[in-house]
Order: structure tokens, then C-alpha cells, then sequence
């Protein structure tokens, strides 16, 4: 089993380069599944939710090649495909539940597995499903498989999602894109991968068009046309090397990214007591030795991300003072804390909430992974921990972080992987 072995304190400095958006790839990659025409994608990164996403188009029939040269997929689905995502497929990768959309509208049926909970929720997909009986579908839930048929295709309408919810936007608005006539979706998420997937959706020809905040109008169309696209930066993995420099007293330039994108990010950072200066494509972010304390409730885009929460936590241990952040967006989300604790940290748990103690000492340990962004939090603790910490169960890290180990090691962290 590979482990991460993390000495520290180091102070980081030097430049980090953005890779593709995981969130971003994962619905536009469900996407492609829509057309029988050439679809090429760039900027994916390498990371295992993305070699799932395409073994499971493989196990639909996709045929995929990869363009080593220009590290870019091509996928043609213009065959008849299969209409049956496994569960050995879907339960490792959640977001598996993604091809519903597609394989309903291109053929009307489809037998998906259910994704099943994770470290940090049941995850349910009722929103989905309900949201999907309204464009005409009918579906039976047995032995943990989703049987979904819509015998007389999918016909636009009126939807308003209950709560706001990042994979059901992306479902419907994919979904809605070949159902007969106007589809309009109310009170959708509106994360920048959504903006991604549908200037993706765009692109390939589909008619979409934001006409409020939260509300996209879909007018079904029957042609699609081949195309070129390149993902969105990452903007959590971005947040997570932002939080390194600053925990570590870095000074880090980040690069191939949009400031703007992750406005809300930068300036809790600076709230905080970051240094940060943006320029179009980077920025650069010097950590301080007192942060400052502060109170912080996650909450969808453009609000601060769940997805950086668990990061977050560990460089409010560092604040001069008493933090809280209060998780809204998933039920379990705060396992790191416990590990946390166990370095040193000084975190309280009152059910959705979390009070963090400052000026924190963190010591090396060895620790335990739960969940993707659970295990970069340990990472960056270790980082600026005294001593060795190892880090087990490091599979989870690898769903989300292209070559985490070299790029810290590019800007001096003293990290490595060993078995
Ligand atoms: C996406 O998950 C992301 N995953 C998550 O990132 C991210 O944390 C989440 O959005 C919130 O931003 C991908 O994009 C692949 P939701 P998703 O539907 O779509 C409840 C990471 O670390 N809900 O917005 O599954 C749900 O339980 C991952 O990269 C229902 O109740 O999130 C949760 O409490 C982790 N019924 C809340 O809504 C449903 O049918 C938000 O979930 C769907 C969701």
C-alpha cells in the first residue's frame, strides 16, 4: 500500500503550474456521449477519477484514443453504444451517475448503477432522478441499479431543483439538450465547471442560454457538430497550493489560472492575512506568520467551496485565535480534524460546526487518508509540521492531484511516495 512520507516545517517558494479541472472534465468527458460526432478534449489532468470516467465510456462502447503529442483525448461515440454503467465502474467514481443524462437522451434507456455513499455523505441522487421524470422518464430503483426508460424520449419543461445541487444541474442541462423543445432549469448550481460544460455543450451545438442567476433555458436540438475544447484550470487544486504558501510562510507564484474565478478564495486568503497579487493568468501569494482568526460558512459558488474546507481548517490552526467554519454543503465532512488532532491541532466538532483553535505546533505523525481533499489537508499540516509525518491511504489523493508529490517538491517540500 503507498504511503506519503512528509518531512517538515519547509518554507515553499517557487512556481506551481495549474493542471485541468477534475470537476470540469468529469461531466464534459459524460458529455461527449450525446454525439456521434469527433469530440476532442485538452488540458484533462492525469488523475485516477479521469482514467475511471473514460473506462467507463470504454465499457459503454466510446471509442477513445489518447494524443500523446498533444495530450489530448479523442472520443468518437458515433456507434450504437451500450446503455449499462456497472457498479465496479460507478462506486469508486460518483460521478458516474453523469452518463444518466446523456445515454436517456440519445437512447432513451439506461441501467446505471446507484454511486452509493462516500467518507463524506450518502450522497443521494434523488434530485437527479426526480428532475429527470419531469422531461418524461421513468425509472425503477432494484438491486442497487437506477432502470431508467423514457419510451416516448425526453420532452422539455419546467424544473426547479429543491437545492441547489452541482451533479443534478449537470445532469439536466445535459439531458435537456436533445429532449424535444424548451427546457427550463430553475435554482441550479452555477459552480465555473458548470460554465465550463456549458460553453462545452455550446460549442458542440446545443442551445443553452443563462436568462437568470440560477436559471439556464435549453432548446433541444437534433444536430451536433465535431469539436476541439480545452478544460478550465482547477480552481480547488489552485485553493489548495494558495493555502500551502500561505500556511508555510511561502511565496509562491501560481500559474495558468483565472484570479477571477476564484475571487471569493483570494480574498479570505487576504482576509486572513495573505499577500496576493494577481496578474491575468497567476498570481503570486506570500504567507505571514500571525493569520488572522475568522468565522466561515461554506456554501455553493460563489460562495467559499466545500472542497476547501478540509484545506482551510488546517491554516486557521495557524491563526493568532479562535476560528469556526460551519459546513453546509455535506453531512461528514470534517474526518480530517480528528487526524488533525492527533498532530497537535486543537478542533472541536459540534455537529455541522468546527471551533479551531490558534497557534497551533504541528508535530509529525502518521496519519490516516478518508476522503480526497481530507488527505491534501494532512499534506499541507505535514508540510509545516516538525518532524515526519506519513500519510496512509494516499488512493484517495490520487482520484484528484496530478503529480502532488513533484510539483511541492518543485518548490522545495521535502515529500515522497514509499511503500
Ligand atoms: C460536486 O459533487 C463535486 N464533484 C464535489 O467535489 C463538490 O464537493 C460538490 O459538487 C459541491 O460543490 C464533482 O463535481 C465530480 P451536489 P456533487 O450534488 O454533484 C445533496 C471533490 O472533492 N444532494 O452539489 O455530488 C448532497 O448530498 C468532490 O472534488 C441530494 O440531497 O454535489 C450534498 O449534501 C467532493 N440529492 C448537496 O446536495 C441529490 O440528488 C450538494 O451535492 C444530489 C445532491
Amino acid at each position: 500500500m503507498k504511503k506519503l512520507e512528509v518531512i517538515g516545517p519547509k518554507k515553499l517558494k517557487g512556481t506551481i503550474k495549474i493542471s485541468g479541472s477534475k470537476n470540469s472534465s468529469l461531466p464534459i468527458l459524460a458529455a461527449t456521449l450525446l454525439s456521434k460526432n469527433k469530440v476532442k478534449i485538452s488540458n484533462l489532468p492525469e488523475v485516477k477519477d479521469i482514467e475511471t470516467m473514460i473506462l467507463l465510456l470504454r465499457s459503454l462502447g466510446s471509442n477513445i484514443k489518447f494524443n500523446t503529442k498533444t495530450k489530448s483525448l479523442e472520443i468518437n461515440n458515433k456507434k450504437n453504444l451500450k446503455t449499462f454503467a456497472s457498479y465496479n465502474l460507478v462506486k469508486t467514481m460518483r460521478a458516474g451517475i453523469l452518463v444518466l443524462g446523456p445515454l436517456l437522451a440519445r437512447f432513451n434507456k439506461a441501467k446505471v448503477s446507484l454511486p452509493g455513499g462516500c467518507a463524506i455523505g450518502a450522497r443521494p441522487v434523488d434530485i437527479h432522478l426526480k428532475a429527470l421524470s419531469k422531461l418524461g422518464v421513468t425509472y425503477k430503483i432494484t438491486q442497487g441499479y437506477i432502470y431508467a426508460k423514457a419510451p416516448k424520449g425526453l420532452n422539455g419543461n419546467i424544473i426547479k431543483f429543491p437545492k441547489i445541487s452541482v451533479g443534478a444541474t449537470e445532469n439536466l442541462i445535459i439531458a435537456a439538450c436533445l429532449a424535444k423543445g424548451k427546457t427550463i432549469l430553475k435554482n441550479c448550481a452555477i459552480e465555473p465547471e458548470i460554465n465550463d460544460l456549458v460553453n462545452f455543450l455550446r460549442k458542440m451545438g446545443c442551445n443553452i442560454r443563462w436568462t437568470g442567476k440560477r436559471t439556464a433555458m435549453i432548446m433541444g436540438v437534433k444536430n451536433l457538430k465535431e469539436l476541439n475544447y480545452k478544460v478550465m484550470f482547477d480552481r480547488i487544486e489552485a485553493g489548495t497550493y494558495m493555502i500551502a504558501s500561505a500556511l508555510t510562510e511561502g511565496d509562491i507564484k501560481i500559474t495558468n489560472i483565472q484570479p477571477k474565478i476564484i475571487k471569493t478564495e483570494i480574498d479570505i486568503l487576504k482576509k486572513v492575512g495573505a499577500i496576493i497579487k494577481t496578474k491575468k493568468n497567476e498570481l503570486r501569494i506570500l504567507g505571514i506568520r500571525k493569520n488572522k482568526n475568522i468565522k466561515l460558512i461554506t456554501s455553493p459558488y460563489p460562495g467559499f467551496p466545500t472542497d476547501l474546507q478540509a484545506q482551510l481548517m488546517v491554516l486557521l490552526c495557524k491563526a493568532n485565535g479562535r476560528s469556526e467554519i460551519t459546513e453546509k454543503i455535506f453531512e461528514n465532512r470534517f474526518m480530517h480534524a480528528s487526524e488533525l488532532n492527533r498532530m497537535g491541532a486543537k478542533i472541536k466538532i459540534l455537529g455541522n460546526r468546527s471551533i479551531i483553535e490558534g497557534n497551533v505546533d504541528f508535530k509529525g505523525a502518521e496519519l490516516m487518508a478518508t476522503d480526497l481533499r481530507a488527505s491534501v489537508s494532512l499534506i499541507l499540516a505535514a508540510l509545516t509540521a516538525k518532524g515526519k509525518s506519513i500519510i496512509n491511504r494516499i488512493y484517495h489523493l490520487d482520484r484528484g492531484y496530478e503529480n502532488i508529490e513533484k510539483k511541492l517538491r518543485k518548490v522545495g517540500a521535502r515529500i515522497k511516495r514509499i511503500s
